[in-house]
């Protein structure tokens, strides 16, 4: 499919997305969030590619939010159905069945916070600013925006960033644990490709029977946790992978996952 407002590409086994919409520093349109519904769904289920980055055209930005003049004659239940899409495309990012890495240079707010959070693992260049400032609109946060980052950073630092809609710097984002990795200005896709690499590299299904471990597992009490866990390490046990992995490493060399 042709995109108007994405880039899509592939390098190797690690597909990249783009959010090509500089001159309004990437904000989310309705258009923009149904592209990248196609997008992660087509790549999601491409087996060529193990990991996915996603990230911004131009210098200025990631995603500066959702797009405030799309919104802006929004009647509720239009607003209501917009979170609500914004929200499923989200969630669909956050379970995709592979890794997707968020490489965040300049602006990642609101709605463009919201995404970057969606995502396994966010690297930002130095010149990153992340917030949620909603709150300067007369709105919340409508992408899930209220729900991960208090799973990510706590409920406290989560409602002073929320109620406050303080931007703040990369330094910070990353003391609270917004980010994993802060790099130098301008490097966060080269950063982002060499983990995605990394990631790859090992065994496909055991990233994603880790994913959904961590993902389904702490929306759940304990012990259930832990017995999806142990579900899934079964699980591991049924693959041709785990056998490999075990094997080459018995036998002193390097495995050849297949990703079955
Ligand atoms: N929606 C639509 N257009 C946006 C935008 C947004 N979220 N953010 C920036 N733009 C546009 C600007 O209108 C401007 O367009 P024009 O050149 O046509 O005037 C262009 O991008 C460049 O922006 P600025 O001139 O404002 O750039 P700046 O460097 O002076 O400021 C900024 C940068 C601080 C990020 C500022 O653009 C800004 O505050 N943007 C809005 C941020 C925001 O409030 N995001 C939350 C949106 S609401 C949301 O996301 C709800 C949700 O959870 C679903």
């Amino acid at each position: 499919m042709e995109y108007a407002n994405l880039l899509v590409e592939s390098r190797g086994n690690v597909g990249i997305v783009t959010i090509n919409r500089p001159k309004a520093l990437n904000a989310l349109n309705p258009d923009t969030i149904a592209e990248l519904e196609h997008a992660f769904a087509a790549m999601g289920a491409d087996n060529a590619l193990k990991v996915l980055v996603l990230t911004g055209a131009g210098e200025k930005a990631f995603v500066a939010g959702a797009d405030i003049a799309a919104m802006k004659d929004l009647d509720p239940l239009a607003a209501r159905a917009f979170a609500y899409k914004g929200q499923k495309v989200f969630t669909a990012i956050e379970n995709m069945p592979k890794a997707v890495i968020a490489a965040i240079g300049g602006f990642a707010l609101g709605g463009g916070c919201e995404l970057a959070m969606a995502c396994d693992i966010r690297i930002a260049s130095e010149n990153a600013k992340f917030g949620q400032p909603e709150v300067n609109l007369g709105v919340l946060p409508g992408f899930a925006g209220t729900q991960r980052l208090p799973r990510l950073v706590g409920k406290g630092i989560a409602k002073e960033l929320i109620y406050t809609g303080d931007i703040i710097d990369a330094a910070r984002a990353h003391a609270i644990g917004l980010v994993n990795k802060v790099v130098e200005t301008g490097k966060h896709l080269e950063s982002a490709l060499e983990m995605a690499q990394k990631i790859a590299g090992k065994g496909p299904l055991a990233v994603r029977f880790s994913k959904e471990a961590i993902n389904n597992g702490l929306e759940m009490d304990m012990d259930r946790a832990c017995a999806y866990e142990a579900e899934l390490f079964g699980l591991a046990f049924a693959t041709y992978d785990r056998a490999e992995g075990m094997a080459a490493f018995l036998e002193k060399r390097k495995p050849v996952f297949e990703n079955r």
